[in-house]
């Protein structure tokens, strides 16, 4: 298995010091950007423009998670903006071939097309989809905030995919997103993540790139 994929979320950071945060997080693989349209979730965000001064201040991936309505309209803007990924959400989109049809569009655009699941949709629908996807992003929390608590019975859904994905000789990426800390990253890379985004736990810490380190070595060794 390869090195676990840590993902710190921007969402948690101080934007007043954005370079300063960035560059505190030098250890990271990815860097999360959580779009929020006050309408997918009761929550607000940033948009394009932030994600592009985001993609100007790192030179790491970007890992665009869109919890907004109608993301057919964005991914060529994100696409544009510089993400490396984009996830959109399932349950804003019209059924599943639209998902489909949608992750054609971002793969298109030289972009890496995910889908995310919230906590009450079920997984077992996407199973014979998932390599039109190049990742699953799953949440272990409700969208629309940081700090919540982990969910571990999100876990059964990741162990299922996990199967599916190794049943079907696929490479597509698991991720978590929500709660992820050094005390939930290991039970969730025993359940077969390969990705984990944390928010608080990285950037409300005094050592964030210490923080990174650590949550790859508890996934690393779990
Ligand atoms: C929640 C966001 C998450 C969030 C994670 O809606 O999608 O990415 O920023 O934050 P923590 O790690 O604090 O749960
Ligand atoms: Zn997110």
């Amino acid at each position: 298995m390869s090195a676990p994929i840590i993902s710190p979320s921007i969402l948690a950071a101080d934007f007043s010091r954005l370079g300063e945060e960035l560059a505190a997080i030098d250890t990271a693989d990815w860097v999360h950007v959580d779009i929020m349209d006050g309408h997918f979730v009761p929550n607000l965000s940033f948009g394009p423009d932030i994600t592009a001064t985001v993609h100007r201040s790192t030179d790491k991936p970007l890992d665009v998670h869109l919890m907004i309505e109608e993301p057919e309209k964005w991914v060529e803007t994100y696409a544009k903006a510089g993400a490396h990924t984009i996830i959109f959400h399932v349950e804003a989109v019209a059924d599943d071939q639209a998902a489909v049809d949608l992750a054609q569009r971002i793969r298109d655009l030289g972009v890496r097309a995910a889908f995310s699941i919230k906590p009450g949709t079920a997984i077992e629908p996407w199973l014979d989809k998932l390599h039109h996807f190049d990742e699953v992003l799953v949440m272990s929390v409700e969208p629309g905030f940081g700090g919540q608590k982990f969910m571990p019975e999100m876990l059964e859904k990741v162990r299922k995919l996990r199967r599916s994905i190794d049943d079907q000789g696929l490479d597509t990426v698991i991720e978590i997103d929500g709660g992820i800390s050094p005390e939930t990253i290991g039970a969730a890379a025993e359940a077969g993540c390969d990705a984990f985004v944390a928010g608080s736990a990285v950037f409300k810490s005094d050592d964030p790139a210490g923080v990174v380190k650590q949550l790859r070595d508890l996934a690393a060794g779990a």
